[in-house]
């Protein structure tokens, strides 16, 4: 890999993480409150315990966003992926893989039992990706696929991004 390894992200990495965030949404069409309002939620998510990332590259490159919380079935945490991306003329040589590579090491360490992704039905090349990492849509005690279910509390962002 001609890439940097993945790091543990610090409070002090926020702006970097917020602008790749921002540049995911972008590429994917997808609302973003802007790099700046990601910034600074995220100097106050990544100082406390909830929450951690991992970075790769100086300017970044890459980035995941996993958030921490007690569950009933685990005596450690269950970890949730909220986002994993490399920026596109970085992909298919494996810092998508590392990444992962250090977040089983992480987790290992800082009693996360499991971890958990939500992946659209259609986003095959992602879903493959992470089947092929050891991660699987279908329950295992029942063999039915797992759905997602969600219901916004709040407005989503405006449309349009800004940067
Ligand atoms: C999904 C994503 C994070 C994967 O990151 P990546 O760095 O491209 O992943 P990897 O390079 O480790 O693996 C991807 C492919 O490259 C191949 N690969 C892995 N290491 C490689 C290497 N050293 N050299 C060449 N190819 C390699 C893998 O076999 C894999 O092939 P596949 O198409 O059969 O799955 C990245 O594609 C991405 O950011 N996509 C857009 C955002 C997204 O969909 N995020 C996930 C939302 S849930």
């Amino acid at each position: 890999m001609d890439s940097p390894p993945p790091r543990i992200a610090t409070a002090d990495d926020a702006a970097a993480i917020g602008r790749l965030l921002h540049d995911f949404n972008t590429e994917f069409d997808t609302p973003s409150p802007g790099a700046a309002v990601l910034g600074e939620r995220l100097v106050r998510l990544l100082s406390g315990p909830s929450m951690f990332a991992i970075l790769v590259g100086e300017p970044a490159l890459a980035v995941a966003l996993v958030s921490v919380r007690p569950n009933v079935w685990y005596e450690g945490n269950v970890g949730l992926l909220d986002e994993l991306y490399v920026v596109p003329e970085r992909r298919n040589r494996g810092i998508g893989s590392a990444i992962l590579q250090l977040l089983h090491e992480h987790s290992a360490v800082s009693r996360i039992d499991a971890i958990e992704i939500n992946i659209d039905e259609g986003d095959v090349d992602a879903r493959r990706f992470y089947e092929r990492h050891g991660y699987s849509s279908i329950e295992p005690d029942t063999g039915e696929s797992a759905l997602y279910y969600f219901r916004e509390l709040v407005s989503p962002p405006p449309a349009g991004t800004s940067s």
